[in-house]
């Protein structure tokens, strides 16, 4: 009974300030083969009748000890500090993703609009020759718009069609789609297009169209007012407010412009033009045979930049093209 006081008060004693203290101790006493408990229990036929029951007790006292020393000491050591190497319960770390740009998404989000409605997506190039960005809509050769202070020539003009430039607007690519399939065309055309403008809040020297053409038997101005309605209620909600002004481009007539109204924070807000419109231009009909008796088209064309301010706030159209992360991270 001496040498089991002794070793209970080894046990109450016992340094178990580290995971691998608590490990020795814990083979040192329980251990299945040379754990000290087992051997003391072994022990019990050598003991006299009498006293069995009361060392019996004592021995199963000290494991009960062993185990709470054991189980109070990982406690404390996980308390201090100590984790297993990796803590499942961690929510992760997301990767650093980039976004679309405003622009990109806005473009798409036109795109889908007019997908529902039956129209095709087309594409036509950046560099442009003079006949299909003016002459074949109707351009006239002394037009102001073919001067160079307005276009981006790459290639003087020399008899008004064989200059090469950036091209000013996405109708050229009406021109195209029409030389290449004959009505009817239903079709969609993003792009970008080049303008030798004075940079301000709200013209770039380079932005972003999506042109817009239908061409088939009896198009009317309706179809026209029509489908521009439902695209200004898909994108900017029911209760959107939106006008078209009579307005005048070569290759359309009628044709008229539509603008949004843009609210402000002060209850005042402003009209804002997103689009020009109208009915295609018989002459440019004839500059790609197609009878004017027999067909009839509507074609738009409207600035992404602008649908964009529109749908975020936006009041200054440069922000779209610094790539600062501060603006691009909140799309
Ligand atoms: N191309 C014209 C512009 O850039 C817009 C437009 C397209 C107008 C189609 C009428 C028809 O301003």
């Amino acid at each position: 009974m001496e040498v089991l006081e002794d070793i209970r008060s080894d046990i109450a004693e016992a340094d178990l300030s580290s995971p691998e203290a608590v490990e020795s101790f814990r083979v040192k006493y329980l251990g299945k083969k040379r754990g000290l408990i087992v051997d003391l229990l072994k022990k019990i036929p050598e003991v006299a009748p009498e006293n069995r029951r009361a060392y019996g007790q004592s021995v199963n006292g000290l494991k009960a000890l062993v185990e709470e020393r054991i189980s109070a000491s990982r406690e404390q050591v996980e308390h201090r500090g100590y984790r297993a190497p990796v803590d499942v319960t961690l929510p992760g770390r997301l990767p650093a993703i980039g976004t679309l740009h405003p622009i990109t998404q806005t473009r798409d989000a036109v795109l889908r609009i007019f997908e529902r409605y039956g129209f095709g997506v087309a594409d036509g190039p950046e560099l442009e020759d003079e006949w299909h960005n003016f002459t074949a809509l109707n351009f006239p050769s002394d037009h102001p718009a073919r001067d160079m202070q307005d276009t981006l020539f790459v290639e003087q003009s020399v008899d008004g069609n064989s200059g090469v430039l950036l091209r000013t607007h996405t109708s050229p690519s009406q021109i195209r789609i029409m030389k290449e399939t004959s009505p009817p065309v239903r079709v969609v055309v993003p792009g970008r297009v080049y303008r030798n403008e004075a940079i301000s809040y709200k013209s770039y020297c380079l932005f972003h169209q999506v042109e817009g053409l239908y061409v088939d038997r009896s198009v009317s101005l309706a179809d026209l007012r029509y489908i521009l309605h439902m695209f200004a209620r898909a994108m900017f909600g029911e209760d959107v407010r939106m006008r078209f002004r009579p307005s005048f481009f070569p290759f359309t007539e009628p044709s008229a412009e539509v603008d949004i109204w843009f609210p402000d924070e002060t209850g005042g807000g402003r009209w804002m033009e997103i689009l020009g419109c109208g009915m295609v231009d018989p002459n440019v009909l004839k500059a790609v045979d197609v009878d004017p008796d027999d067909y009839s088209g509507y074609a738009f064309g409207m600035g992404i930049e602008r649908i964009a301010m529109l749908r975020y706030g936006i009041t200054d159209i440069r922000v779209l093209y610094e790539n600062d992360v501060r603006f691009l991270d909140q799309f």
